[in-house]
């Protein structure tokens, strides 16, 4: 099967117009589309099945409760699939059966260790004042992205060990957050903030057979080691901000192949 993958279009600022790769089977939307909705517009009639993971600008502003099902709504009628700790099976033209396993997955701000947690916590303050979203009326704080993000991890494990018996040939994990330091943005390595974009996912890496992510505005191919030979690549394809200069080399047609799975 070969993909697609796009994000952080931040189509609320940025003017870019996404064009259907030739050769996809299939198009992953990993979130920070954009933060009013109304760009996903440009993906119904899309020719190919077009899967979404939300990002964290989906929820700029908004409430929790409602803007979930709204979200959900607004994919739903355009025809494209949202996935938030849920799984879908999709069959490639050439028969592949590839699980496809979808979650913001926020963050922990467990990533850069005990000791720095504190202080990954304070740096996520500024950003969720930024984003002015609320649950149950209180401010969306780092507590409550850290509790949602611990529930998504949890659904993730899980749905990663869960035996194929014959129902999938190859999984692929799509996250908004990324799962690994290694995905850190490298102007600016491990600092506190670096806790809001960047998850230690690196034990749940090697079940999944590729890893796409978005959320740090640079692009990301590697591959990580699996302890029973093998490897995982995990993949990057965000787009970020054109007068930042976070554009330059964006590649959006760019196919990417699941691999086999054996
Ligand atoms: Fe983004
Ligand atoms: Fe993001």
């Amino acid at each position: 099967m070969k993909l697609q993958l796009l994000s952080d279009l931040h189509l609320e600022t940025e003017t870019f117009d996404p064009l259907p790769a030739p050769g996809a089977d299939l198009l992953v939307l990993a979130g920070d589309i954009d933060a009013t909705w109304a760009g996903y517009e440009r993906f119904a009639d899309w020719p190919v099945p077009v899967l979404v993971v939300a990002g964290n600008h989906e929820f700029d502003g908004r409430e929790w409760h409602e803007a979930w099902p709204a979200f959900r709504r607004r994919c739903d009628a355009l025809g494209l699939r949202l996935l938030e700790r849920e799984a879908c099976v999709v069959t490639a033209a050439d028969g592949q059966r590839v699980r496809f396993l979808g979650t913001v997955r926020w963050s922990d701000f467990d990533v850069l260790g005990p000791a720095r947690h504190e202080r990954a916590l304070r740096a996520a303050a500024y950003f969720q004042r930024e984003m002015a979203a609320t649950i149950d009326g209180a401010p969306f704080d780092a507590q409550q992205v850290r509790q949602q993000a611990q529930a998504c991890r949890a659904w993730l494990e899980q749905a990663l060990h869960e035996p194929a018996a014959g129902a999938w040939d190859a999984t692929v994990a799509v996250t908004h957050f990324a799962p690994s330091l290694r995905s850190a943005d490298p102007r600016f390595g491990p600092q506190p903030s670096t806790a809001s974009f960047c998850n230690a996912d690196d034990d749940l890496i090697p079940l999944a057979d590729l890893w796409l992510h978005g959320h740090l505005h640079c692009r990301h191919d590697y591959t990580v080691q699996r302890p029973g030979g093998g490897h995982t690549r995990i993949v990057s394809q965000a787009r970020g901000l054109a007068d930042k200069g976070e554009a330059h080399g964006h590649e959006p047609v760019r196919l990417i192949t699941v691999p086999s799975g054996d």
